[in-house]
């Protein structure tokens, strides 16, 4: 494996010092040794220089998008490469999200509107929270390649409800949900969080991390002893915050972390690295789920929510992002005040 490594590695070099020697070669040259240093970096090893080929075109386009968009000073937040950067943008979104709505989520009936809100009267949101500081969050996981977002917006909520309202943080199991929750949820080919609530209440409960780690895979739902009698958390139900409400949002968060859906593909979401992002750059549709785990204003004056993503501690502000609240767009930026739940504990 190290010398097939190095073969690569030879050609690649090679390639780099006679493109640079030609005309207008000299980006191809730089992005080529970049890529060199990337596939180093996230340890990317490709079957054969073919791959290896048209990953690179792929990993140039990418490049170039992060280069020219990191020289527009006039926008909030800053991209870079990181382990996503091979990728086009539909095999990022089939990969690495994994939201599904069931038809009818969310389309409000009559009797949806007039049920209640358990925070509609909360009147003290104050400036900023960030429930990281409050200890209800747990570190930044990853979901790998496995469509089950769902799952880990889900868990993070039920942690952090957990912790509020029992005093302890324990990481819980998104393998579980992935096996089990199996009423609309479909393992890593996408899921919604409010069907996981559903499940965790059914099931009286979920187990922890440990006692059910994470596959990257769907698997048998298990029902080994240490799974079944090893509860760790519970709920007792679940709201769905008003659709489109920014307002009725932000109330929810200062008292739970919430999970949302987010338009949350296209290359700049993919790479962002950090700052407050803004609407332009969002997705089409909500094709992956986040929790919201806090809320502030920056030094600038501009409001942001604070997500807790599953991409791992690389991605983003060291896992989180953080993204524009109270815009105009009643569905809050990349629409990630259309579909949002909490547990109850
Ligand atoms: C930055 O914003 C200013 C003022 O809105 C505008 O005139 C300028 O064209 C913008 N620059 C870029 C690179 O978008
Ligand atoms: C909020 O206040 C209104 C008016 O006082 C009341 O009718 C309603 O039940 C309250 N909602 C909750 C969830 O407490």
């Amino acid at each position: 494996m190290a010398s097939f490594v190095f073969l690569i590695m030879s050609i690649v070099l090679s390639y780099i010092t006679s493109g640079a020697t030609s005309r207008g070669g000299l980006f191809k040259a730089s992005a080529m040794e970049k890529h060199v240093q990337w596939m180093s970096r996230f340890h990317r090893v490709y079957s054969d220089i073919s791959e290896q080929a048209s990953r690179f075109e792929i990993f140039k386009k990418n490049l170039e998008f992060v280069e020219t968009f990191n020289m527009n000073t006039n926008i909030t937040f800053k991209l870079d490469v990181n382990q996503f950067s091979d990728l086009t943008d539909k095999e990022f979104l089939a990969k690495y999200m994994g939201l599904v709505v069931p038809e009818g989520t969310n389309e409000v009936s009559e009797t949806d509107k007039t049920m209640s809100f358990r925070y509609e009267n909360v009147s003290e949101t104050g400036e900023s929270l960030d429930w990281r500081q409050e200890g209800a969050v747990s570190s930044v996981k990853n979901q790998g390649q496995c469509g089950c977002c769902w799952a880990f917006s889900a868990v993070a909520a039920v942690e952090g409800i957990t912790k509020i309202a029992k005093g302890d943080l324990v990481s819980l199991s998104e393998q579980q949900l992935v096996d089990c929750s199996r009423d609309f949820n479909n393992g890593c080919n996408g899921g919604i969080m409010s069907k996981a609530f559903e499940y965790i209440i059914n099931n009286q409960g979920i187990t922890t991390e440990d006692n059910y780690p994470y596959q990257e895979s769907q698997g048998t739902c298990s029902s080994a002893s240490q799974v079944t009698d090893f509860i760790a958390a519970t709920i007792s139900g679940y709201e769905t915050v008003p659709s489109d409400d920014e307002e009725a949002l932000l109330k929810a968060v200062s008292k739970q972390p919430v999970s949302v859906a987010i338009a949350g593909s296209g290359a700049a979401f993919m790479q962002y690295s950090g700052g407050i992002f803004d609407g332009e750059y969002c997705g089409k549709h909500q094709t992956h789920a986040v929790t919201i785990v806090g809320y502030g204003i920056s030094e600038e004056g501009t409001k942001y929510w604070l997500l807790k993503n599953s991409w791992g501690e690389n991605w983003g502000e060291n896992g989180y992002m953080r993204i524009k609240r109270d815009v105009d767009a009643p569905e809050g930026t990349c629409g990630l005040a259309h579909f949002a739940y909490y547990p109850l504990a």
